[in-house]
Formats: C-alpha cells, structure tokens, sequence
C-alpha cells in the first residue's frame, strides 16, 4: 500500500488501492481543502513533489499546463508509488491540517421555490439542525436530493449574513435530478446538506473587481456582491450578467438595487438575442466587456457561469491586463460534461 506524506506539514498516510487521496488523508483525521470531491473545481489541488500520481480530473480544473508542472486534483488521484506531496496552496495552517473534517451535515427545509426563468430556479432553504451556517461568500454546499444518488453542489446566493437560512441558484435541464425533485417539492419537505465548502471568495485587496456572470453563475457573484456592499466596501464593483435572451435574466432589480447603494458599483446586463426594446448592451457578455473596458489592469476578476463562457472571459479579462493569479473562477458543469466520476447535476468548480 503507497504512502503519501504531505509537506510542509511531514506527515505521513496509507493510501489503499481505489481510495482517491483526499478520502485517505480525511479518514486518517487530517483536513484537507476540498469543494465537489469529483475532480471538477480544482479546490483540492496540490504539488506532487516525488512519486507517481494517476488523476482523472477534470482538465477545466487543473490544466494541461498544470498537470505538467506537477499539480494534481488529490480528490480524483490515486498514487501508483509511494509519494511526497505539496499542500502549501491550501493555505493550511498545521492546526487546520491536525483538526480534521470540519464540514458539517444540515437538516433543511424547504421554505420556497420560485421561478426566476424558464430554466432556473430560486431555492431557500432553512437550515433546522444545527440551525446556522457560518460561511464565506462564494462558497457552496453539496445537497443530498431526496431519492437520488449522489450529491448536487451549488453555491449560496444570500450573504453569509443571512446564516439561518441557504439560498441556490437552480437550472433545470432535461433529467437533471434535483430540478425534478424542485417540481413536486412543498414548503416543509426536508432536505440534507453538507458544507460549507470551497475556496471561492473575495479577496482582501485594493484592486477594483470585475464579476462576470453566466447562467445560474450569479449564485455566488451575488452573495459576494451583496457581502461587499453590507460590509460598506468601497471598491470599485462592474457586474456583468450575459444571457441569451431577455428571459434569461433573473434577479435584475435586486442586483440595480444592491448597485444603487455604491456610487462605486455598476451592474451591466448583457442580452445576446435582444428585441427592439431592449435598451441595454447586446451581443456575448464578452463583447460588452471589450467595448466597456478598455483596460482590467489593477483588477481583480470574478468569472462565474457555463464553462465556454468562463473559459473566453477569463482569456479576455487577462488579455485586457487582469494577471492571471488574480483572474477567480467558478464554472458550473451540468451533467454530462462533468468528468465521469461526476454525481453533481450541476456542480459549482471554483479555481481558488
Ligand atoms: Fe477536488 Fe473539487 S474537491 S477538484
């Protein structure tokens, strides 16, 4: 049986033949940073430094370029020797790394589901048992859907503030598990969630941010959005939301008035297929990006959405001069795109 030992911590797990990194090392009571557990976030990446490692990650979360410098996702990797591996990026301190798995399960309720497009949905949860949350705005949970295999991630949409209850961002698509649970689903029914989980979230810094949202990739945006503007944040804030027609955006007002309250924010929708009354930017989100700003340097970006989307405004976002450690993201993997391994409907994958 391969061991492993993590630096710079020195310490030393069994790895059994099947069992992915990150659940040897949290069953032999050390902590980890992990997010989907299925290789599609890149939360858990790390450095392999001696040793070979067999990973069947996603290559959104961990690139091509990555893997070749050595870096792996430890949730999809098995090692085929024994291995020394780098967890410095996790930020972790030894106490962290000694304490174990932290994250918790909640009992919720259902509290409502409202209808926010003819794709997505607007879920709250109330948390019962334990009744609170503490979060970080960006993060997200792994849902349990009642009578499915599996978990479903999806980020927290309220503010961390709001930590008696758990607002998502739901699309519906053909056989996505939880969208048909959503259906049928009444006020009251239970449902189980674990977190939170992670490592999306604002950084401390004094660049001005873009955020950049696709889909039901406002969740986290907004969250974040709404947890810089109750924290009186003075950083400069343009939001762009990209939709394929006007139906497709939801939450509008709500995001106009979180903006309204800075007079250093902006909120841009953007409508790719828009009729003759629609009076906002038209075109791909990134088309309205590149018309509107004509430099990112000094900028911090925020990406959240469908992958081609997040893929072509991070490419734009650095081309304009956000550095490339300073461009976050979050790409949401419906099913079928995840890598195989992959039980989420659809899972949040943040780049931390
Ligand atoms: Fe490993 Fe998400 S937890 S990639």
């Amino acid at each position: 049986m391969p061991n492993v030992r993590f630096a710079p911590f020195d310490r030393t797990i069994e790895c059994a033949e099947g069992v992915p990194i990150l659940s040897a090392a949290l069953s032999q009571g050390y902590f980890l940073r992990y997010g989907c557990k299925h290789g599609g976030c890149g939360t858990c990446k790390a450095l392999v430094i001696e040793g070979d490692i067999e990973d069947s990650g996603s290559s959104f979360a961990l690139t091509h370029a990555d893997r070749s410098d050595g870096w792996t996702l430890l949730c999809s990797s098995q090692p085929l020797s024994d291995c020394v591996i780098d967890i410095s990026a996790m930020g972790l301190t030894d106490e962290e790394f000694q304490a174990g798995d932290q994250v918790e399960t909640f009992e919720t309720m259902i509290e409502r589901v409202t209808d926010l497009t003819p794709t997505i949905c607007g879920v709250t949860l109330r948390l019962v048992n334990p009744p609170e949350m503490r979060f970080t705005a960006g993060q997200f949970v792994n849902v349990e859907v009642p009578g499915a295999d599996g978990i479903r991630a999806f980020s927290m949409a309220n503010a961390p503030s709001a930590d008696s209850e758990i607002e998502l961002i739901v699309r519906l698509f053909p056989g996505g598990r939880f969208g048909e649970y959503l259906k049928h689903a009444e006020k009251g029914q239970v449902i189980r969630v674990s977190g939170p989980v992670g490592s999306l979230r604002v950084r401390l810094s004094y660049r001005k941010i873009i955020m950049i949202a696709g889909g039901s990739g406002m969740a986290p945006l907004l969250s974040m959005l709404t947890d810089l503007t109750e924290k009186n944040d003075r950083r400069p804030v343009t939001v762009f939301f990209g939709a394929r027609t006007c139906d497709e955006l939801y939450y509008i007002d709500r995001l106009k008035a979180l903006c309204s309250l800075s007079a250093h924010a902006e909120f841009v929708p953007v409508v790719q297929d828009a009729g003759d009354d629609w009076n906002g930017e038209r075109g791909l989100v990134t088309d309205a990006i590149a018309r509107r700003m004509h430099s990112l340097r000094g900028y911090d970006a925020y990406l959240c959405g469908p992958p081609p989307m997040v893929e072509a405004a991070r490419a734009l976002v650095i081309q304009l001069g956000v550095r490339d450690a300073n461009a976050y993201f979050d790409a949401f993997v419906p099913t079928g795109v995840a890598p195989p391994s992959a039980p989420a409907a659809e899972t949040s994958t943040a780049r931390p």
